[in-house]
């Protein structure tokens, strides 16, 4: 019945969703289409306790259970987001958004569960586990942790085993960029991917060229562009391009599984595509900003009239008149948000299954933030929000526009990871009616930060109501949140993706016994 090991998921057993006894709630969704990723059926679903017991058409309930009515609406699993950093310190401040106001966010956009990243102390994974579960007390919806792995050594090495075996982490991410603060070489990397193999946990990386980052900011400062257009310009597909072929074939010269995070360009995902057609085991993760948005209208209109200006005067003939519009701090992240074009070639790979599932890497800074890049891009914090916008988004671009259905929709949202309407599991539901509307401003966001990349952004589609646990947190555009609800889902590891590796190991090492066979007896 549980969609323990779904046969496209990322997922670990249902066993060890939490949430069960929090609430002693009764509650009854009446009359809704229930949707899963690989079916539709009009039924109602009966809450006790925090756990589904029945889905089914007409359960009769008692007077003392609340009813939801959710005729002409869809009743589907809430969305797991599988990329965020809640309360990050990162490039010389903190994310706005900590673990409460992230999560409340996350809430009134449909989502029910994140998964973030510990970011290791003095390089110590256990000490940055002790910090996160800290940082993460004020919770009120499930989360998990993926860890980053930034310097190696004996210690890193042990400590990767206790994270996996007793601290319930099954995944770490590996930076191949920001050089001189998280990334690693490639001894690291290929130390690293042997170690998660070894421990059956994913390795996940960041794939863009530090390195030649690195040489490429350089460059913009050589030419003067020290504005944030220069952040984009510096970095460029094609390193995103040559970081994820580099780990792809690293991860194939291991044998094991890799994620690929925030895929933003198509150099990427070809990398990625043409991987998954060889038979490695290699999943592709975009995220909200770079399936919906490109760089066109990212520039500060302002500036482009003064821009126009100076350039009619052929002050700056040496430079194009591109490079000298002004690049507004809000949306520097990196991977770079693209030029047109990457983001419809994201969506379609989404919708061939090319790509697995969404994220966000909801990272905010707010402008105050931002402004400590003001002269020079190479210091702006990288981040954009998303956490809250992320259900709308992927359905108004994906469902509405019929490149995926609304069982895809909820597979790439939720199932991957582990998100079902099904009897036994955790009541995370969201009820979603597709004949309303949403619209995304900056002043009506639950995020703590002060600009929203996606202002403005009308589409189809609303979160109606959003519960957790079997308690309604979110309805009639009202948040109930308790600080501190939250739990710890710990991820086991050794998921389906590691199935037929010892296999294909066994297969190498025979295929390496012919040609020792036929040196000896030549000799
Ligand atoms: O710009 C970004 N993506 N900030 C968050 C850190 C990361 O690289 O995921
Ligand atoms: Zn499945
Ligand atoms: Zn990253
Ligand atoms: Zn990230």
């Amino acid at each position: 019945q549980s969609n323990q090991f779904c046969d496209a998921g990322v997922g670990y057993p249902e066993s060890t969703c939490g949430f069960s006894s929090s609430s002693s709630s009764k509650l009854l969704i009446k009359g809704g289409t229930v949707l899963n990723a690989h079916q539709q059926e009009v039924a109602d679903v009966y809450v006790e306790d925090g756990i589904i017991v029945a889905v089914k058409p007409n359960i009769k309930v008692d007077e003392d259970v609340t009813l939801l009515d959710a005729t002409g609406k869809y009743v589907m699993p809430g969305g797991i987001d599988p990329h965020t950093h809640l309360a990050m310190e990162f490039m010389g401040t903190e994310t706005i958004d900590d673990f409460f106001s992230g999560q409340a966010a996350a809430l009134a956009g449909g989502t029910t569960m994140h998964i973030d990243f510990v970011i290791p102390v003095n390089g110590s994974l256990v000490a940055g586990f002790e910090a996160y579960k800290k940082k993460a007390k004020k919770s009120c919806m499930n989360y998990g942790f993926h860890t980053a792995i930034t310097k190696w050594d004996e210690s890193v090495s042990r400590e990767m085993e206790i994270m996996v075996k007793e601290k319930g982490i099954n995944s770490f991410k590996f930076f191949m960029a920001y050089k001189g603060s998280l990334m690693i070489s490639d001894e690291l990397l290929l130390q690293g991917l042997e170690r998660c193999k070894s421990l059956g946990a994913l390795a996940m990386v960041h794939a863009e060229n530090g390195d030649a980052v690195f040489e490429g900011q350089k460059r913009m400062i050589d030419l003067g562009i020290t504005g944030p257009e220069g952040h984009a310009l510096s970095r460029p597909p094609v390193l995103e391009g040559e970081a994820t072929a580099r780990a792809i074939r690293l991860a194939k010269f291991v044998n094991t599984p890799l994620y690929v995070v925030h895929v933003m360009s198509i150099d990427a995902m070809e990398e990625i595509a043409r991987a998954r057609k060889s038979g490695q085991k290699v999943i592709g993760e975009p995220v909200v900003s770079g399936l919906v948005l490109n760089d066109s209208g990212l520039w500060d209109p302002d500036f482009v009239t003064a821009a126009k200006q100076e350039s009619s005067r052929t002050i700056f003939s040496s430079i194009t008149f591109y490079q000298l519009y002004k690049y507004i701090e809000m949306y520097v992240m990196s991977p770079p948000i693209r030029e047109s074009g990457h983001d419809k070639a994201l969506q379609a790979a989404l919708s061939t299954g090319v790509l697995q599932l969404v994220g966000t890497d909801h990272c905010t800074f707010n402008s105050t933030q931002k402004a400590l890049g003001v002269d020079d891009f190479r210091k702006i914090p990288n981040g954009v929000n998303g956490i809250e916008e992320r259900m709308h988004l992927v359905w108004d671009t994906m469902v509405e526009s019929g490149q995926i259905s609304v069982t895809d929709f909820v597979r790439i949202t939720s199932t991957e990871w582990k998100g079902a309407i099904l009897v036994g599991s955790d009541a995370d539901i969201i009820i979603f009616n597709p004949n309303s509307s949403f619209e995304i401003s900056a002043s009506m966001h639950h995020s703590r930060t002060d600009t929203n990349v996606y202002d403005g952004r009308k589409g189809k589609g609303k979160v109606e109501v959003t519960i957790v646990g079997g308690r309604v947190v979110w309805q009639d555009d009202e948040l109930k949140v308790v600080p501190g609800s939250g739990k710890y889902i710990e991820m086991p590891p050794f998921s389906y993706l590691f199935n037929g590796i010892d296999k294909a190991d066994a297969k190498y090492l025979s295929s390496l016994q012919a040609p020792v066979k036929r040196y000896f007896t030549a000799s």
